[in-house]
């Protein structure tokens, strides 16, 4: 009854990070917003408009940075999705609870899910919010839920130690000797308490106000912060190796369609997406892949777990475990593997000598491999 009350007077919100430096997809992020880097064809970012919009979350809350006129040009005004978008400026990426604090005014006293801009997960998150709001029904309401998994690097995030309930007793960032591997995903529930534990806290040694020393701040004055261990798969695709990752995941499970012209000296293997408006001739397509609206792929080999963006131009080359951003030109490139190639970017061989390259370049760039 009091769930139902509550979802009545005010809905959840969103917060959705978007902003920050994106310093370890650099040369990409030099040009264009690391969360807008695209996944089997589709912006990072829109994964997570449609996972808050799927658990009945409308009204999202979007942080953005020096990124912003593109961030804001991709995502409008949320209509597309059904849902309303209010942009939250940030001058520097002062942290993960800096944006709580600055988001004070679109938040109000409402709970919120905050999410992170450049997370993507498999599971849906609609039991998760509906397991937050029942325990806030409950005669011990959490203030915060968090979600963790089991990581192999947990020096790399923030770590959770829980105590023998399986409730959260400590939070640490990016521990140098990580007392668990229970790592904090990038998805949090909260009530308005936060608003205050944001206002509490200091920064920290990286000069960040830490959301997990705002959580911390929650526990230390003996709220409850709720914990759920992640079952499917979840990537911080803030570097090249998940990001490839993430793609291969997202293509393994893509539904097959050809709406483009695929020609009949071409062969079509596996699971494999054509958009519309583009054209195939005399080359083999083995997926999972994907070929974005309007690109042209001529004399050549597309294999598993590439995906090539709309009105990309592929000439006489191999192309394998790739994200080929859109209107790229790859031409007469023998074998292309483990690559993330920015947008209108040239690879080309003016040369003979043929060999496998494995790139990372950005937006704009001409290389020339001779
Ligand atoms: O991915 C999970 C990890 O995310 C957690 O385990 C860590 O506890 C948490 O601190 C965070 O660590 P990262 O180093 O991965 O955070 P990153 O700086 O990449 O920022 C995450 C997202 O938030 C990203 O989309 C950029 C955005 N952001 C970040 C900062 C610091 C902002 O919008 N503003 C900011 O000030």
């Amino acid at each position: 009854m009091c769930v139902a009350d509550r979802s009545v007077i005010s809905p959840m919100k969103a917060l959705i990070l978007a902003g920050g430096a994106g310093t370890r997809l650099r040369p990409i992020t030099h040009t264009s917003a690391k969360q807008l880097v695209p996944v089997a064809n589709k912006p990072i970012l829109f994964y997570g408009i449609e996972a808050m919009v799927s658990a009945g979350i409308t009204e999202i809350g979007v942080i953005v940075g020096d990124t912003r006129a593109e961030v804001m040009a991709a995502l409008g005004d949320g209509s597309q999705w059904g849902a309303q978008i209010t942009f939250i400026p940030q001058d520097a990426p002062l942290g993960l609870a800096h944006c709580v604090l600055i988001a004070r005014d679109f938040l109000g006293d409402d709970d919120f899910v905050m999410y992170l801009g450049d997370n993507l997960l498999e599971q849906d998150l609609g039991a998760f919010v509906r397991a937050f709001e029942s325990a806030r029904a409950s005669s011990e309401p959490p203030t915060a839920q968090i979600l963790l998994k089991q990581v192999p690097d947990p020096h790399r995030f923030g770590i959770a130690e829980l105590d023998a309930n399986g409730n959260v007793v400590h939070l640490v960032e990016k521990p140098a000797d990580p007392p668990t591997d229970l790592a904090l995903v990038g998805v949090y529930l909260f009530d308005r308490t936060i608003n205050t534990a944001v206002r509490e806290i200091k920064p920290s040694g990286r000069g960040e106000l830490e959301i997990t020393d705002a959580i911390q701040w929650l526990v230390d004055q003996g709220h409850r912060v709720r914990c759920e261990l992640l079952t499917g798969w979840w990537i911080d695709t803030g570097k090249l190796t998940p990001l490839l990752e993430a793609n291969r995941l997202l293509l393994e499970v893509i539904e097959p369609r050809i709406d483009g012209d695929v020609d009949s000296e071409s062969s079509v293997d596996g699971r494999v997406v054509v958009e519309a408006g583009a054209v195939v001739r005399n080359s083999t397509l083995r997926g999972p892949l994907v070929i974005g609206a309007n690109a042209i792929i001529t004399d050549s080999f597309i294999g598993p777990y590439s995906a090539i963006g709309n009105g990309c131009e592929v000439v006489h080359s191999e192309i394998e475990h790739s994200v080929i951003m859109e209107r790229s030109r790859i031409i007469d490139i023998p074998r292309l593997e483990d690559s993330l190639i920015g947008k209108e970017a040239e690879v080309v061989r003016s040369g003979r000598k043929p060999r496998a390259l494995r790139l990372m370049i950005g937006d704009h760039c001409q290389i020339d491999t001779e």
